[in-house]
């Protein structure tokens, strides 16, 4: 029994903590359930675009993460990536995180304070086409490394002989949705290996907004949506290499089937 400040007792004498304690330490391993998924690691192609959330849940969603912010600095982050990128931070304990799309930094620097509160030694490299809305106190830390170029000249921006160095594990993250089959193709050949981790943002289809010219679209009122472009577009480069990764269901059915904003975009590289 406990006493609450409002002077209500709750009974909680019905849930064994220590129980519960015990089967964690048990079936846990790095904080994750070891036992959740009769198959956890799950070849791309037996993979759909559908989603457990309704659609009205993603929209009222939508529609507040676009007042997220950390530390003060506004962040493009939906809430069940903000619960799953730490615990897949932790599991994974990488060496490297490469974001491509660093926008405020602010996303850059949660990953860096995340991996320093978990102690995890660690370094992040985030890229922009443009870095002037980087905030200050992203750019002034030692393990953040900010770098201005375009992932349409990937090897420019990410030399080889640079990937080749990257201690790992690894785990690259795309959120620019620029070249991205030619994107995946470089990090694939230079940098991604066993282990490592390649997170696609946005592969949700029902954002508001479009991606480029919507033509079809011009002039007829109708709102524009996201839509599944990114999606056809990383198939391009999974057709090619699909037996080299597999989607992990530990976070992409984490809250239900894809309950997140990167449907079946948590994948791992290994067969
Ligand atoms: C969705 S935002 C990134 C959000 C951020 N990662 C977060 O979670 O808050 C996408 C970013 O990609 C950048 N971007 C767009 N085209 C790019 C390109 N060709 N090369 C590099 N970055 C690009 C944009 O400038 C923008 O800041």
């Amino acid at each position: 029994m406990n006493e609450t400040n409002s002077g209500h007792v709750h009974d909680d004498t019905h849930t064994d903590y220590h129980a519960a304690k015990a089967m964690a330490e048990a079936r846990m391993q790095r904080g994750v359930w070891q036992d959740r998924f009769a198959e956890r690691f799950v070849p791309f192609a037996s993979r759909t675009m559908d989603c457990g959330l309704s659609r009205q849940s993603v929209d009222a969603i939508a529609e507040g993460k676009n007042y997220v912010s950390y530390r003060g600095i506004g962040m493009a982050k939906d809430p069940f990536d903000m619960v799953l990128y730490p615990i897949l931070l932790h599991e994974v304990a990488p060496a490297t995180v490469i974001e491509l799309g660093a926008y405020t930094g602010a996303s850059a620097l949660w990953m860096a304070d995340t991996l320093a509160t978990m102690e995890i030694k660690s370094r992040v490299i985030s890229v922009d086409i443009d870095l002037s809305l980087v905030d200050e106190k992203a750019k002034g830390r030692s393990d953040i490394e900010f770098r201005e170029g375009d992932c349409n000249a990937i090897e420019e921006l990410f030399p080889p002989e640079m990937l080749h160095q990257l201690p790992h594990p690894l785990v690259l993250i795309d959120d620019a949705h620029v070249n991205i089959a030619g994107v995946y193709r470089h990090f694939h050949e230079h940098a991604l290996r066993e282990g490592d981790y390649l997170v696609i943002e946005d592969t949700i289809p029902w954002m508001p907004g479009a991606f480029g010219p919507i033509n079809e679209d011009a002039g007829t009122g109708q709102v524009t949506e996201w839509g599944d472009w990114k999606w056809r577009e990383i198939l391009k480069f999974f057709r090619e290499h699909g037996d080299d990764y597999r989607v992990d269901r530990y976070y992409t059915d984490f809250f239900g089937l894809n309950a997140t904003w990167n449907w079946n975009g948590f994948v791992r590289r290994g067969g």
